[in-house]
């Protein structure tokens, strides 16, 4: 909680309460030094009329404080205080629920419930029980029948336009956890190593947020659990089960070891590559001689030139401007055999990826082209005498589009990050090679934005980049992803509803 500015925040209110003297109605908004130990600058705020028990969630039906709606400023210039004000006491009553320790400590307890019982792809059935167990405390409602298997679409407000999504991933990896700890992976072979179980945290933690603040919502927060990010692509199947229904702006979050603990980063345009694989199976033909000798027919060869063409495609014909990688994982051939030096085939595996649509797809044919038509290979074949075919897994596993961060979409996490944690609090990073299925939800609602969330503590150990059997995560931004994801969908609908 260290980085949270929110005795700056309350400190502002503080002098606009001060010198516009606002009047909330039957209301009261009231400063006082603050019993919280989380906070040790400043003052707290509280709005007299919210719920304050945040875990009867019941009760809070027939409350209604309009904070956003009835109070009246008499400044010189109304309207724009209006704004920043409502804004700012929006912030702070979002990191004053996020914040309480009943909060943080449910939440946490979430979030290791669900690292103890990791499951891959498609298998989340306990996650996406105790999601549902969550919802049905909480009094938040969902659609019954499950999406894409295991994922599960909630939804929190009025019920009518707008609508405003917000996605958390559910699966694990198959990893063996290597990091010690109290609640450390109880399934062998299986790991939260990517952070998955900390955005389903920090979903439910929004939804509790929102769900206290349901009688400000100017619309409806669809909270999206998705199953099989890793593999699979889950993302596609939750929309084609219609999780995106009526959804006008989706967002979502990743945990991110690279900025320390609850700083947000992100940035607009493109953030992280569109992403294929291929296979190529390279086979020798057979070669008959005018003395009907089998010529020498060597595989091996061909399978190299082919892989040398195809790191020509990035190095020679791709706009040095647009970052664009092919890259070859794999090359298998003749087993151990080394005296066997002619194998009859050879298959090549890799994976290319690049920043815009435009780019996947013109790598992806080119990498046909190179092994099928044109190519370089055919043409080579003729020297090396054997022939090629590609597999691109279309059917399985489609290309991944990029994710590429609508500016308005992103204007808005930064704006909402850091009027709730502070300027220093919000980072803008460098677009990554890595893929998420999170580009196919901006394919159908293009006004998206993804970002993340700092997880880095040296203190700690949580240093290690996702996938590492030693990842680990500082908690301490479970309860500030929580709030970051709440008010961008909050202000979200104030601002569109
Ligand atoms: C809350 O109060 C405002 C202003 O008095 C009113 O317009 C709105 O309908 C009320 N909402 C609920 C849920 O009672
Ligand atoms: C109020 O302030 C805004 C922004 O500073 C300005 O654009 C607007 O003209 C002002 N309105 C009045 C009535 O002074
Ligand atoms: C990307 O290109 C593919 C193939 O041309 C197309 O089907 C898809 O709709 C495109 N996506 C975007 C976001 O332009
Ligand atoms: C790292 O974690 C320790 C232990 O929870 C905490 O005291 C410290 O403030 C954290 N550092 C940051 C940068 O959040
Ligand atoms: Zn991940």
């Amino acid at each position: 909680m260290g980085v949270v500015h929110l005795g700056l925040l309350t400190m502002f209110v503080t002098l606009l309460l001060h010198f516009c003297n606002i009047d909330y109605g039957d209301n009261h908004v009231t400063a006082h030094q603050s019993t919280n130990p989380d906070l040790k600058q400043g003052f707290q705020f509280f709005i007299d009329n919210t719920n304050d028990d945040f875990f009867d969630d019941n009760n809070n039906n027939n409350k209604n404080d309009s904070l956003s709606n009835s109070f009246r400023v008499s400044s010189s210039n109304g309207t724009s205080t209006i704004t920043t004000t409502t804004t700012r006491l929006l912030s702070s009553s979002i990191l004053e629920i996020a914040r309480r320790p009943e909060t943080i400590e449910w939440i946490k307890s979430i979030r290791r419930e669900i690292h103890e019982y990791p499951e891959l792809a498609y298998e989340e059935f306990e996650t996406n029980r105790l999601i549902r167990r969550e919802l049905d405390r909480m009094g938040v409602g969902y659609r019954l029948s499950p999406m894409a298997e295991t994922g599960i679409r909630a939804s929190v407000g009025t019920g009518g336009p707008p609508f405003v999504a917000i996605r958390a991933d559910m699966d694990a990896l198959p990893i063996q956890e290597s990091v010690e700890w109290e609640h450390k992976s109880k399934v062998a072979g299986k790991m939260h190593a990517c952070g998955h179980d900390a955005h389903v945290a920090m979903l439910l933690g929004a939804a509790k947020i929102l769900k206290n603040r349901e009688y400000h919502l100017k619309g409806t927060v669809v909270l999206l659990f998705q199953p099989a990010e890793e593999a699979g692509i889950g993302a596609k199947r939750m929309i084609e089960d219609g999780a995106l229904e009526d959804v006008e702006a989706i967002f979502a979050a990743h945990v991110s070891h690279q900025h320390p603990t609850s700083v947000i980063g992100s940035r607009p345009g493109p953030l992280l590559a569109g992403c294929g694989f291929f296979r190529a199976v390279i086979t020798r033909m057979r070669v008959e001689s005018a003395s009907h000798t089998t010529t020498h027919v060597d595989t091996i060869l061909a399978a190299s030139a082919a892989v040398i063409s195809l790191q020509n495609i990035v190095s020679r014909e791709a706009n040095p401007l647009d970052s664009q990688v092919v890259s070859v994982a794999s090359f298998n051939g003749g087993g151990n055999d080394i005296d066997m030096n002619d194998p009859k085939t050879v298959v090549l595996g890799g994976t290319f990826r690049a920043f815009s649509n435009a780019s996947i797809h013109q790598i992806r044919r080119r990498i046909e082209d190179i092994y099928i038509l044109i190519s370089v290979i055919v043409e080579q074949a003729s020297v090396y005498r054997c022939t090629a075919t590609v597999d691109f897994f279309e059917k399985k596993q489609p290309i991944y589009p990029p994710t590429v961060n609508d500016e308005k979409m992103y204007e808005h996490v930064k704006k909402v990050a850091v009027d709730l944690l502070g300027p220093n609090n919000f980072n803008v990073v460098r677009p990554m090679m890595g893929a998420e299925d999170f580009s196919f939800y901006s394919e159908v609602v293009p006004a998206s934005a993804f970002f993340y969330i700092g997880i880095r503590n040296e203190t700690l150990g949580s240093i290690h980049s996702g996938h590492s059997p030693y990842f680990m995560i500082d908690e301490n931004a479970l309860p500030v992803g929580a709030a970051v994801h709440a008010a961008i969908a909050e202000r979200y609908l104030n601002e569109h509803g």
